[in-house]
């Protein structure tokens, strides 16, 4: 299956994508965070498309010094058929395009069921501890009130 930058016509079926998969938070707008990714040079965002349509999405960037994705998810429909694996193994090949020799990436406390697959992937968890805080203090205060309900 072709992995395309994202088509523009479907970047709103891309960000819908991402809110049922359940990958967004209250603090979490992801049209906004698709537009940014598109907007710089060390960003993208990857989708496997198929008849037009679209089938799964990956974001993909660099710091200068790793790479991260963000993002990835497949169709509910279509998993299970190696399109998670051909949009990781696309993201890859754009940070090593790059020359960013490593990717990591972050997983939800709480979404376990997918670490098989990343470990499928050859990823291994790298025994560290992500802290962060939004610098805009009203999204921080959004994460604050919901740090119950979303502990992670
Ligand atoms: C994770 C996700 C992208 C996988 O996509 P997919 O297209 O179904 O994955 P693939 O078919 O490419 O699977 C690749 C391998 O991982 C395995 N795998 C996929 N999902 C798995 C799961 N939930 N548990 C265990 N193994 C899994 C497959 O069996 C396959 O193994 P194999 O190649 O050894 O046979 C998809 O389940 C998804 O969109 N999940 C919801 C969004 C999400 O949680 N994203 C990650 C945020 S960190």
């Amino acid at each position: 299956m072709p992995i395309v930058p994202i088509p523009s016509d479907l970047e709103p079926e891309a960000a819908q994508l991402w809110r049922d998969c359940g990958l967004t938070r209250p603090w979490n707008d992801p049209d906004a965070d698709l537009a940014r990714a598109l907007g710089g040079p060390s960003s993208t965002v990857l989708a496997a498309v198929a008849d037009g349509e679209l089938r799964g999405t990956v974001m993909v960037g660099h710091d200068g010094h790793r790479g991260w994705v963000y993002y990835l998810a497949v169709q509910p429909d279509h998993r299970g058929n190696g399109i998670g694996r051909e949009l990781m193994r696309a993201a890859e090949s754009w940070l090593h395009g790059r020359g960013i020799p490593k990717l990591q990436l972050m997983v939800r406390a709480d979404n376990t069921v997918v670490i098989e697959f990343y470990e499928r992937m050859g990823y291994v968890d790298q025994q560290v501890t992500v802290l962060g805080r939004f610098l805009d203090e009203d999204l921080q205060a959004l994460r604050e009130q919901n740090s119950a309900q979303h502990p992670r």
